[in-house]
């Protein structure tokens, strides 16, 4: 997608034993890279959220392995970076996903083969991620131009989404933000509400800077508006992304997704979830079993903004001295989510959906 008239991955090499990300801590304030040039850099950029998004915390990893080839192609090497990386964000399976795909691209292989082989494997990933992407958006505009002729030919399709799943949670295009792009592109006449998603803000941040920058109309809204929105009409349809999908159709996503999918079933809006097959975790037979990031207080008791003259800071909301939890995902049932749009096209949220898609797995 393109800043300022430049097209831009969210994350490509620079040299042989570099790879430069977009600082996505800094959006929507200001447009930096960071350069990464190491599996502890890597590492650092996932935890820290200077990367984030399942499929490019899945990309980043990627490239982690391939930084540590280039340093030490050694069996215990491999193995290290696998652990630092694997153990840096719990919930989303596409980090797993990635990590096996390196580990099993260079474990039979010999040594001196390994830095090219991995710094390949990884370019390579970060490409179908791509086309993946853009597989999901155009399956997924199916879905819009059904909604969109529906309605009057002056009347707006009203999309409401959560957190981020833009080109900025992947290498390009997103996954739910990809058929908002599509159907925008080719004229739709759409507008998307765009959660907040506290406590990390990054439908108000991120969906909300890439919207603005592609020219798609859009509003923030409150997490909390949601609902109301529905009962009043003003949604046609939700689109979300996840971070991990059980065999059965259940869906883990930004904190915030659930409350979103229970007023949609409520108000028949149709739910939808984007998600590529990397974020399936045949596993796990439920959602029950995902494993929920919890992170730091301090997300939800402090907010860093711009102040008036310019400057980042960061203050304090809440009544000094409450604690505060802080997970950061929920899982929605299956039975709450219209349909799955994949790279391989549109299925019911089950296992028999998923199944009739992916039968080879
Ligand atoms: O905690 P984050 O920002 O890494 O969360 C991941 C997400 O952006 C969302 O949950 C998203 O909707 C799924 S990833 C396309």
């Amino acid at each position: 997608m393109k800043i300022s008239g430049k097209a831009y991955r969210t994350i490509w090499p620079i040299s042989e034993n570099a790879v430069e990300v977009i600082d996505q801590t800094k959006l929507p304030h200001e447009f930096r890279t960071r350069t990464l040039k190491s599996a502890s850099d890597c590492a650092n950029a996932i935890r820290a959220m200077v990367v984030r998004g399942a499929p490019l915390i899945g990309a980043a990893a990627a490239y982690g392995i391939a930084l540590a080839m280039r340093e030490d192609p050694s069996d215990e090497n491999l193995e290290r970076a696998h652990d630092l990386l694997l153990e840096t964000r719990p919930t989303a399976i596409n980090l797993h996903w990635a990590l096996k795909r390196m580990r099993d691209a260079l474990r039979n292989q010999p040594r001196e083969t390994r830095a090219a082989l991995a710094w390949t494997e990884a370019a390579k990933l970060c490409d179908e991620d791509v086309e993946t992407c853009r597989s999901i958006g155009e399956h997924g505009l199916k879905i819009f131009r059904e909604a969109a002729a529906k309605k009057k030919p002056d009347e707006t399709l009203n999309v409401l989404t959560h957190c981020n799943a833009g080109w900025l949670a992947c290498v390009d295009w997103g996954t739910a933000l990809a058929a908002v792009y599509m159907a925008h592109d080719e004229g739709i006449k759409l507008h998307v509400w765009v959660d907040e998603t506290r406590p990390r803000n990054q439908g108000a941040s991120l969906t909300a800077f890439e919207l603005g920058s592609h020219g798609v109309p859009h509003t923030i809204i409150a997490d909390n508006a949601g609902g109301l929105y529905m009962r009043q009409k003003k949604v046609d349809l939700c689109i979300v992304g996840t971070d991990r999908v059980t065999a059965n159709g259940d869906v883990a996503n930004k904190i915030g997704t659930y409350p979103k999918a229970l007023a949609a079933a409520d108000n028949r809006v149709p739910f939808y979830v984007a998600l590529p097959s990397s974020t399936i975790d045949w596993t796990l037979k439920s959602g029950d079993a995902i494993p929920i990031e919890e992170r730091s207080a301090d997300e939800l008791l402090k907010m860093t903004g711009r102040t008036p003259s310019g400057a980042l800071a960061t203050v304090e909301i809440a009544a000094p001295g409450s604690p505060a939890a802080n997970p950061g995902f929920d899982v929605t049932p299956a039975r709450l989510v219209t349909g799955f749009i994949t790279e391989r096209g549109l299925c019911e949220a089950s296992k028999k959906g998923l199944r009739s898609l992916f039968p080879e797995v």
